[in-house]
């Protein structure tokens, strides 16, 4: 299965964290690319069989980019496509945030989840990321790898 992850990111915390899971993805064969929000257009999406999409929280919510990404996904005829989300956050919030409301709108829209929504924790608005993050980013890739075994 072809995967996209799409990510935006303003301080390089989220893109980290999509290239541990591109990494490992691809460390696994799975044929992998990996788009800015701001750059992806309705054929990225047609071309690939599962969307990860990650944002940094952004006012508890995904950033404006990703919205962005996200509804030129919603443009796509989405049958038998499968997704999951990712976001960067502080420890101290613990809502939603943009992973949860990204797999909402995918989710509402009958796009099919392939394993649950992950967070990963910035230090600072800036990074770094938390000690053990891009470990557990390359987790979230291994874990989505055998999702795929269906
Ligand atoms: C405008 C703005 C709003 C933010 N709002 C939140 C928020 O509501 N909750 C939160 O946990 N972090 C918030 N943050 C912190 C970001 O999540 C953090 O900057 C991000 O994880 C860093 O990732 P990046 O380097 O990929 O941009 C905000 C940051 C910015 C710049």
């Amino acid at each position: 299965m072809r995967t996209l992850i799409i990510y935006h990111t303003r301080s390089g915390m989220t893109e980290r964290i999509g290239q541990e899971i591109g990494a490992e993805l691809d460390s696994r064969n799975v044929e992998t690319t990996i788009k800015r929000a701001d750059a992806v257009n309705e054929q990225d999406f047609k071309d690939s069989d599962v969307w990860i999409f990650g944002s940094p929280v952004h006012f508890f919510g995904p950033s404006k980019a990703s919205k962005r990404a996200l509804s030129v996904a919603l443009r796509v005829n989405n049958d038998g496509k499968f997704f999951t989300t990712f976001d960067t956050r502080y420890a101290s919030y613990n809502g939603p945030g943009a992973a949860g409301k990204m797999a909402n709108m995918l989710k509402d829209a009958g796009v099919k989840m392939i394993t649950e929504p992950e967070l990963f924790i910035v230090e600072s608005s800036k990074g770094p990321l938390a000690k053990g993050e891009e470990i557990r980013a390359s987790d979230f890739g291994k874990k989505i790898a055998q999702e795929m075994k269906f």
